[in-house]
């Protein structure tokens, strides 16, 4: 069934006005000042993730015309579709089912598959200590890495004793070479992960292991490598028997769920792993049944479309204040810029609209001595997201060890409380010039100094807070990004689970390939040719 595109429904055109009238000036001062209620209306407690999103710059009406724009967008029925397994990837044919891997069994369409497929990963993974393994080598990329290593990162509380995960992605020799120098091989287990079982990259550093792994002694490459991927057949001409399988309605990037998240399992064992789903399945629910004004996911995607569309915000960037997390950056950009970066819709007209922005970020308090300094003075405003964890778990410390980390938490939840603070409330030239700037030069008046030291403020953050890092939380968390990203596909009106975008430059590769070795030249442009002739010099 085809819906509206956003820019069809009269939404849109309202919204048009109410940005010219209100929107563009709207004021995250002014509103607190008006609202003494405010914190209360934004905030929202969804399963595992409570969300103030009242530092952005949002008011009521505007909300209003922004669900009523989702409702004619069909929001509700496209969501229906991807959960009743409708093939919404029409241009690969393909149904969208990530959530029937976390449904409860029972629930959930192709239940008895995936409990299948559950259980015997799950088994597998228990087991992987009692044969022998201290070291699990996870080759994979883009879908079949990023999921996996920033849970397993993220879950380090968690890890069971004994077992070192070491990922490896790039065909970069420089990823592989230091992760098996010092590994023996006869505790090694390889896990090469591709969906296709095409991929360069992957099949690459999985003969290199190979090879190092027949150099190095051994010799039972059966037990020693195992395969995650819907390609069984090329994973056994690869000379891999244990091969766990997967369907083509789990998309790369939404597949950490699948027996792609076996290094998870591996690393944090059995219960922990369906603890993950079930905090998945428990956002799942949230987004499927809570009203769309109090639908988390829903309404971080409509902020995105009205900073995107209407206030023009071309980034968002994403600041975990926890140490685990910050590999999720990483994953967001696979997960939102690979799913939502398109240029036409689902009928194939260009869009007149913009769509994904740049997500990018880094773990907090590390960013805020990088380029928060951009954040809070740069010439574009940046929505920010902040994730703060209430209580940390540095594990059985005692004495004066635990009191220091404790304080440390303390510290980092003022700091991720004090960037969005400053982010929104600024502080004028005359507030600046109130104040002693001891490092400031003598030769400058103070008035030029207090303009440098000026922030224009009014910039937006959202804030959420897990109560810990678990894996229930965590599932929560990276179900709650998959399902806006989603909301945001659906209102541009464009295939989120695609990615013809990689294809040419992975064709362009594989004929530049010979030319390195050759040199050939014939046919290429000026500057690829030159930086030919430049490498092979
Ligand atoms: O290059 C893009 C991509 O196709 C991603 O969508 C996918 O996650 C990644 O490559 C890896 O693919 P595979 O799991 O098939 O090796």
């Amino acid at each position: 069934m085809s819906h509206p595109r956003c820019d069809q429904s009269p939404a849109w055109r309202a919204l048009q006005t109410q940005y010219e009238q209100s929107g563009r000036r709207f004021d995250l001062r002014e509103a607190f000042a008006a609202e003494p209620l405010r914190f209360e209306q934004w905030s929202l407690q969804a399963p595992e993730v409570f969300a103030d999103l009242s530092k952005n710059r949002i008011d009521a009406a505007t909300l209003a015309l922004l669900v009523q724009l989702a409702r004619d967008c069909g929001l509700e029925s496209q969501r229906e579709a991807m959960f009743n397994g409708e093939a919404i990837n029409h241009t690969e044919g393909r149904a969208v089912l990530h959530t029937a891997l976390r449904a409860p069994a029972g629930a959930g369409l192709h239940s008895d598959e995936v409990q299948a497929s559950l259980a015997r990963m799950l088994e597998f993974a228990e087991g992987v200590p009692a044969r022998g393994f201290s070291d699990v080598v996870h080759i994979g990329i883009g879908g079949s890495d990023l999921g996996p290593a920033m849970v397993v990162q993220a879950l380090q509380a968690y890890g069971r004793p004994g077992l070192k995960l070491h990922f490896v992605s790039n065909v970069d020799g420089h990823d592989l070479a230091p992760v098996l120098q010092g590994l023996d091989p006869a505790k090694t287990l390889f896990v090469i992960a591709s969906k296709t079982f095409t991929t360069q990259e992957t099949l690459a550093n999985a003969l290199a292991a190979k090879a190092w792994f027949l150099a190095a002694g051994g010799t039972d490459i059966a037990k020693h490598f195992v395969a995650t991927s819907s390609n069984t057949r090329a994973a056994g001409e690869f000379g891999i028997t244990t091969s766990f399988g997967f369907w083509d309605w789990v998309g790369g990037r939404y597949s950490l769920w699948s027996v792609i998240g076996l290094p998870i399992a591996i690393a944090v064992g059995a219960a922990n792993f369906r603890a993950l789903l079930a905090g998945a399945h428990g956002m799942d629910q949230h987004f499927r049944s809570a009203p769309l004004e109090r639908n988390l996911p829903v309404l971080l995607g409509l902020l995105d479309l009205w900073y995107r569309n209407f206030h023009g915000f071309t980034s968002r960037s994403v600041a975990p204040y926890h140490q685990g997390l910050r590999r999720l950056p990483a994953y967001l950009q696979q997960l939102e810029m690979e799913s939502n970066g398109k240029g036409v819709d689902r009928e194939g007209r260009s869009l007149p609209y913009g769509t994904s922005p740049v997500v990018w970020g880094e773990a907090g308090t590390n960013g805020q001595h990088a380029y928060f300094q951009m954040l809070h003075q740069g010439t574009d405003v940046i929505p920010v997201e902040f994730i703060a964890v209430k209580h940390p778990n540095h594990g059985q410390l005692e004495g004066e060890l635990a009191a220091r980390l404790a304080d440390q938490h303390c510290k980092l939840l003022a700091n991720c409380l004090a960037q969005s603070q400053a982010l929104m409330q600024g502080k004028t030239t005359a507030a600046a010039l109130q104040e002693k700037a001891p490092t400031a030069s003598a030769s400058l008046d103070a008035e030029t100094v207090a303009r440098h030291r000026s922030f224009p403020g009014n910039r937006p953050s959202t804030t959420f807070v897990l109560d810990r890092l678990t894996p229930s939380s965590l599932g929560a968390l990276i179900a709650l990004y998959e399902h806006r990203v989603f909301v945001t596909g659906a209102l541009w009106g464009i295939n989120s689970f695609d990615q013809w975008g990689v294809e040419l430059g992975k064709a362009l590769c594989n004929s530049l390939l010979p030319r390195l070795t050759s040199g050939d030249a014939t046919g290429l442009d000026g500057s690829t040719a030159g930086l030919l002739a430049h490498l092979r010099a």
